[in-house]
C-alpha cells in the first residue's frame, strides 16, 4: 500500500497514462493474433472430437511379445528416447522408429546395434565406436542386445506407409500403366516387383524351414 502511494507520488510521473497510438495499434495486432489463435484451436479441437473420422491417421502399430516388452524396458532406461520417437513417446533429434520392424530384419537390427558401420557401409553421426549412442550401447550388457532387437521389430507399420517397405495391397491401375509404358524394357530385368520378392523370399524361408525340419526328423 504505502509503496505504491510513493511510487504514484514520484513528481513528474502521471498516475495514470493513457495509450499512445503505436501502443495501441501493437496491442491490437497481438490481441488480433490471440483471438485467432484461441478461435483456431477451439474450432480445430471440436472438429478432431467430434468428427468420425480420424483427422492423422494412424500408420505404426505395434503388439509385444514379452521378449519385446523386456526389449522395451532396456531401451527406455537406456534412454534411447533421447534422440528417438517410438511407441508415442520420445524426440525426433535421431530417426522415428515407429514402424522400423517394417522396413528392417530382426537380425539386421540386432547386427546394427552391434556394429553400427559395418551395417551402414560408411561413417554413423551417434552410433558405433566412442560416439554418444555407441557408447550407451557399448555399456549395456550384450544379453539385453536382442531384446532390444526384438522390441524394434515389433514396431510396425501398415503397408503403404511411408516406412513400410510393402506398398499398399490395393494395386492402382494408373501407377501400372505408367509403369508398363514408360519403365524402360532393361528394367524389368534389372527390378523386380517388392510384391513379388516378398512373396518369394517368404515362399524361400518356408522351404527353408521344411528343410530344417525334415533335417530334425531325419536325426
Ligand atoms: C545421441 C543420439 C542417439 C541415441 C542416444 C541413440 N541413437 Fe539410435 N540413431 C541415432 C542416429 C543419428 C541414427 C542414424 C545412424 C547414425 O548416423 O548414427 C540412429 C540410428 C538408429 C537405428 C537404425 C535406424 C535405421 O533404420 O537406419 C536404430 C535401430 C537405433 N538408432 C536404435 C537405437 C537404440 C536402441 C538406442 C538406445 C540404446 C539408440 N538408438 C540411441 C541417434 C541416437
Amino acid at each position: 500500500m504505502g509503496l505504491t502511494k510513493r511510487i504514484g507520488n514520484i513528481p513528474g510521473m502521471a498516475k495514470k497514462q493513457p495509450l499512445k497510438s503505436g501502443e495501441k495499434i501493437l496491442l491490437g495486432i497481438f490481441g488480433a493474433f490471440f483471438c485467432l489463435a484461441a478461435i483456431g484451436y477451439v474450432v480445430l479441437e471440436s472438429v478432431r472430437l467430434t468428427s468420425e473420422k480420424p483427422m492423422f491417421t494412424q500408420t505404426t502399430f505395434f503388439n509385444f511379445s514379452e521378449e519385446g516388452k523386456i526389449g522395451h524396458g532396456y531401451y527406455m532406461k537406456a534412454n534411447c528416447n533421447a534422440c528417438h520417437r517410438a511407441v508415442r513417446s520420445g524426440t525426433s533429434m535421431g530417426l522415428s522408429l515407429d514402424g522400423i520392424g517394417s522396413k528392417r530384419s530382426i537380425d539386421w537390427l540386432e547386427q546394427f546395434l552391434l556394429e553400427p558401420e559395418r551395417v551402414y557401409e560408411g561413417p554413423t553421426i551417434d552410433h558405433g565406436v566412442g560416439k554418444e549412442a555407441g557408447n550407451i550401447i557399448a555399456r549395456l550388457s550384450e544379453d539385453k542386445i536382442r531384446p532390444i532387437a526384438v522390441f524394434l521389430s515389433e514396431l510396425k507399420a501398415v503397408a503403404g506407409s511411408s516406412v513400410s517397405k510393402v506398398p499398399p495391397p490395393e494395386r492402382s491401375e494408373f501407377i501400372d500403366g505408367m509403369v508398363g509404358s514408360w519403365a524402360p524394357e532393361g528394367w524389368k530385368e534389372k527390378y523386380e516387383d517388392v510384391r513379388d520378392r516378398i512373396k518369394r523370399e517368404e515362399g524361400e524361408a518356408a522351404d527353408r524351414d521344411a528343410a530344417d525340419e525334415e533335417v530334425i526328423d531325419a536325426r
